[in-house]
């Protein structure tokens, strides 16, 4: 029988936490403020501390944190928003619900992170902003979109969805721009026992709109002074997530230990697949461990095949989509377009075994030499 080396493993990455955050959960069933109560209080300032901003604001989802950012950056109809062709949707979804226009760049070839000369060559007079996601578990280069941005007067967001825990110079991801967005979807690096999100910024009256816009933009009780949503968090959901950050610098730890053994692993393979390159001045917590090469899906195939759990993140370009190919402007994405031919993703979780990934390794070298 083949044993099968799955691509993710929840149940056993939450084994050892289980029992925590259950005890969290019977304290909160005893004082009953499920929503915006004390535990959502307590993440709230926790996460401040270890991203190192000044305000963290919880909400519903990832996809809600790159709305929320956009509605508090007051980002409508007419305005432009640059954000890379090669990404999960939901930053283009998030464009497109506020009625305004995604701008698609190319990525770079080797970071698989936007690309800041294409990012230069599309801000037009309509341009408000560029979200940049930092792709895989890798900061995108903020160091060049910033100064582009303020160079045209843009904001900046970072979809840190993938690499909450990443750094670039030693500062945590999340707090690179001018609003940070995570997930805490449950196979994230920082994932919980639900669907969940946060936003990160420094700045005071821009943490004061999302707090307004996750909560109906009322200003006060009954008060709504702007439009708003329902975007928050629940407190069921927190009680897993204060589990899991405390954990986190292990799990991320154990991350980026399997992700070395990759690195090492395939090194004489490196003439027939590419890896992502990451930055020097970045750490990534591999969200994703990625290789590239041609012939992608007859070697998924092989892996398949064998027992091992592979995925394609992402097989299509947004400027492929049939829901925002006609939304969207866009220039020639060849490097977009040539990862979602070429990017598999190998399995790497925290409670991955070195002889599963040994299995994983000697599978995949052995489907090169088909
Ligand atoms: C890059 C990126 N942005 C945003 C999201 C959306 O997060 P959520 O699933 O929590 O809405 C995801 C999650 O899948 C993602 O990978």
């Amino acid at each position: 029988m083949t044993t099968v080396v799955p691509f993710i493993d929840l149940v056993a990455d939450w084994q050892p936490l289980k029992d925590e955050v259950l005890a969290r959960v019977a304290r909160l069933f005893e004082h009953g403020q499920f929503i915006m109560g004390p535990e959502v209080q307590e993440l709230q300032r926790r996460l401040e501390v270890d991203c190192g901003v000044a305000h963290a604001l919880t909400c519903s989802s990832g996809t809600m944190a790159l709305q929320l950012a956009l509605m508090a950056l007051d980002i409508g109809p007419g305005d432009e928003v640059i954000v890379p062709a090669f990404t999960f949707a939901a930053p283009i979804e998030a464009i497109l619900l506020q009625g305004a226009t995604p701008v698609l760049a190319d990525i770079h070839s080797d970071t698989l992170n936007l690309d800041v000369e294409s990012c230069a060559r599309l801000i037009g007079p309509r341009t408000r902003a560029i979200i940049a996601v930092s792709l895989f578990g890798q900061p995108a280069d903020f160091d060049a979109l910033n100064a582009l941005a303020r160079q045209h007067g843009l904001k900046v967001i970072e979809d840190a969805a993938q690499s909450y825990g990443a750094t670039l110079h030693g500062r945590r991801s999340g707090s690179l721009a001018d609003i940070g967005c995570t997930s805490f979807f449950p196979t994230k690096p920082f994932g919980g026992a639900g669907e969940g999100g946060a936003l990160f910024t420094d700045d005071a009256l821009l943490a004061q709109r999302i707090r307004e816009a996750r909560d109906h933009g009322q200003s006060a009780k009954y008060l709504h002074s702007s439009l708003g949503t329902n975007g928050r968090l629940d407190a069921l959901s927190c009680c897993a997530l204060l589990v899991a950050l405390e954990r986190l610098p292990e799990q991320l730890a154990r991350r980026q230990l399997i992700a070395q053994r990759y690195d090492q692993g395939l090194a004489a393979a490196s003439g027939r697949l590419r890896r992502q390159d990451i930055l020097p001045a970045a750490s990534s917590v591999y969200a994703q461990y990625v290789v590239l090469l041609e012939g992608r899906d007859r070697l998924a195939k092989h892996l398949r095949g064998a027992g091992v759990q592979v995925a394609v993140h992402y097989p299509t370009p947004a400027h492929q989509q049939p829901a925002f190919a006609a939304r969207c402007r866009y220039e020639a994405l060849p490097n977009s377009e040539q990862a979602s031919r070429q990017v598999l993703c190998l399995p790497l979780y925290p409670t991955l075994n070195d002889d599963a990934q040994q299995r994983v390794i000697n599978v995949l070298l052995d489907g090169l030499q088909c």
